[in-house]
């Protein structure tokens, strides 16, 4: 289902370029992408509800979802199918770091936070980040439970000291409100989607993945678990989602726009599980 893409020519050489309004320190190549991994993220003035955020050091981030073809995710707050072997994928996936002195992030909306089982949180091994509105809100609050008002002040907070030293990668987890902010604003570097091939009656849903922005970097084979047929997948951002800046087939930025054009050479930002399936996947 996954198209290869150009792979070899676009993921190894992928030309990005710096939008006017945002993106303005999105500068050039793998040492940048790798700073990323170690400190704080970049400047970006982001889409939707972030748009509204003038410009700041907010923290890049990756989204973990597990999704059916239309796109669902979740059925009376829970989700609709159980499959013990995603779960154990995103726990290798949000609590791996390469630094055993550093632990993930895990962002989530107040309702994925209720659905999790009371003696399974906080998740443990990671920063728990809950988003609500609230000002007194129902959290039991302590080590490793940090409560945001909004999804810029998280990544912002996430950006500066201690955070930008102690986490080496931020998850974005769900739920449907908070991947809708998420999903394609500039700060998603990568997609890690469960895609679920089985029909299942859902009444909570994301877009899809926008394949202008974002590009296949691996697929797994399908998987039967419970009767339910599945395919892990990882999509990059190539681009930013911001409109003006199109890419030609060379995956050059086109138009006035391209002053800052960069060339990124690695996406080290992935988790090292992910990052070595690639050559597998373009080998297949
Ligand atoms: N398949 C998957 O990968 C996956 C992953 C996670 C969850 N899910 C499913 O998704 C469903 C839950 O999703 P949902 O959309 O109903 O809820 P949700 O996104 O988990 O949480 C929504 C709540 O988050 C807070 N919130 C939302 N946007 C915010 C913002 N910009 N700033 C601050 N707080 C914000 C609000 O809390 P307050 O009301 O307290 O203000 C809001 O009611 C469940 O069925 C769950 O099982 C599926």
């Amino acid at each position: 289902m996954l198209m290869r893409l150009q792979n070899n020519l676009l993921l190894s050489k992928v030309f990005l370029g710096c939008h006017a309004n945002g993106f303005s320190s999105l500068i050039s190549g793998s040492k940048i992408l790798r700073g990323f991994n170690e400190t704080a993220g970049f400047s970006a003035v982001s889409g939707d509800n972030l748009r509204s955020q003038s410009k700041s050091s907010l923290r890049n981030y990756q989204v973990v979802v597990a999704a059916t073809r239309e796109m669902g995710i979740g059925k009376d707050g829970k989700l609709p199918w159980r499959l013990p072997s995603d779960l154990k994928f995103f726990k290798e996936l949000t609590v791996t770091t390469s630094d055993p002195e550093k632990k993930n992030a895990v962002v989530m909306g107040r309702k994925t936070w209720e659905s999790i089982p009371l003696e399974n949180r906080p998740l443990p091994g990671r920063l728990n980040v809950i988003l609500t509105r609230s000002q007194s809100p129902d959290i039991t609050t302590g080590e490793n439970v940090v409560i945001r008002g909004s999804i810029p002040s998280t990544l912002e907070l996430l950006a500066e000291v201690p955070y930008c030293f102690s986490i080496e990668r931020v998850f974005v987890i769900g739920g449907g409100q908070i991947f809708r902010e998420t999903l394609h604003a500039p700060g998603c570097e990568a997609i890690h989607i469960t895609e679920i091939e089985t029909n299942f009656e859902c009444d909570t849903f994301i877009p899809s993945i926008e394949l202008s922005c974002f590009q296949p970097w691996y697929s797994s084979t399908p998987l039967v678990e419970n009767d339910v047929r599945f395919s892990f997948a990882t999509y990059v951002r190539v681009r930013s989602g911001a409109p003006g800046c199109p890419l030609n087939i060379e995956g050059k930025c086109n138009g006035s726009l391209n002053h800052n054009i960069f060339e990124v050479k690695d996406f080290t930002f992935l988790p090292r599980m992910i990052l070595e399936r690639h050559d597998e996947f373009i080998s297949k």
